[in-house]
């Protein structure tokens, strides 16, 4: 029998570089939200980074208040951004790593090195009523990590699958992992340079719930408009996900 349909969640965070870019009011990102809902997302991220260079806090805030689909809240673990969170109150928080100098999310959640700082904050999130999903490479060791971390979920990083999706290795990496994580009783999510010529491997893993997708629908958005770019990619989702087992 296939497996139900995979919820997308669109990161609008693109919407606001280009509103960044010269610091006005448009594109509201806000206004993506009823577009993308309309169109078959399940779900809206943001990240609201340190440096605000995209999405910022009255953002987050309009988010808050105009998503009537779930709010997948991206922040990396730091004082200030987990209370603003535990105020926001987002259905989900994804923590992911975060450095100045990059240019996207470069890497999954290092659950290593500082473990006790992440779960004080997943707990943190977790007692405000927050799912907390944690951004990881797709290792075994860090999806066996996150649980021990208290995640309700983990997103696997799919970016080294999108730079190189016919390395064998790559894939396969991502199927131990969303299996690995399942079998441990968390919810498995994927994300990080997908578009709808990459997707379909990816949607295809049985266990995968959710995909998280902004860059590739908002670049499609500047050609043919952001409700047809995201019909583009649900139908690449879902032409994949109905074959699940
Ligand atoms: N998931 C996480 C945790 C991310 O940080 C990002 C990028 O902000 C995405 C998914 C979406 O990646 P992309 O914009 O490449 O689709």
């Amino acid at each position: 029998m296939p497996l139900k349909q995979q919820r997308l969640t669109i990161n609008i965070d693109h919407v606001a570089t280009i509103r960044q870019a010269r610091r006005g009011d448009e594109p509201n990102p806000v206004d993506a939200v009823p577009i993308c809902e309309g169109a078959g997302a399940n779900g809206i991220t943001a990240h609201l980074r340190e440096d605000r260079r995209h999405v910022q806090d009255a953002d987050i805030r309009q988010l808050k208040e105009r998503i009537t689909t779930y709010f997948n809240f991206e922040l990396a673990c730091t004082d200030e951004i987990v209370a603003f969170a535990c105020e926001m109150k987002p259905e989900q928080a994804t923590l992911v790593p975060e450095r100045r100098e990059e240019i996207t999310t470069e890497g999954g959640l290092d659950v290593f090195s500082d473990p006790a700082r992440i779960s004080e904050s997943v707990a943190r999130l977790q007692g405000a009523g927050i799912r907390v999903s944690l951004f990881i490479d797709p290792d075994l060791r860090a999806v066996e990590q996150s649980k021990e971390l208290g995640a309700t979920a983990v997103e696997l990083h799919t970016g080294t699958y999108a730079l190189h999706p016919a390395d064998p290795s790559n894939i396969t990496a991502l199927r131990s992992a969303a299996l690995r994580g399942a079998e441990m009783g968390m919810k498995v999510h994927v994300g990080h340079g997908l578009n709808v010529r990459n997707v379909g491997l990816v949607a295809a893993i049985p266990q995968v719930e959710e995909l998280n997708i902004g860059h590739s629908v908002i670049s499609r958005a500047v050609f043919v408009g952001l409700d047809q770019a995201v019909r583009e990619i649900r139908a690449a989702i879902d032409a994949a996900g109905s074959k699940r087992e």
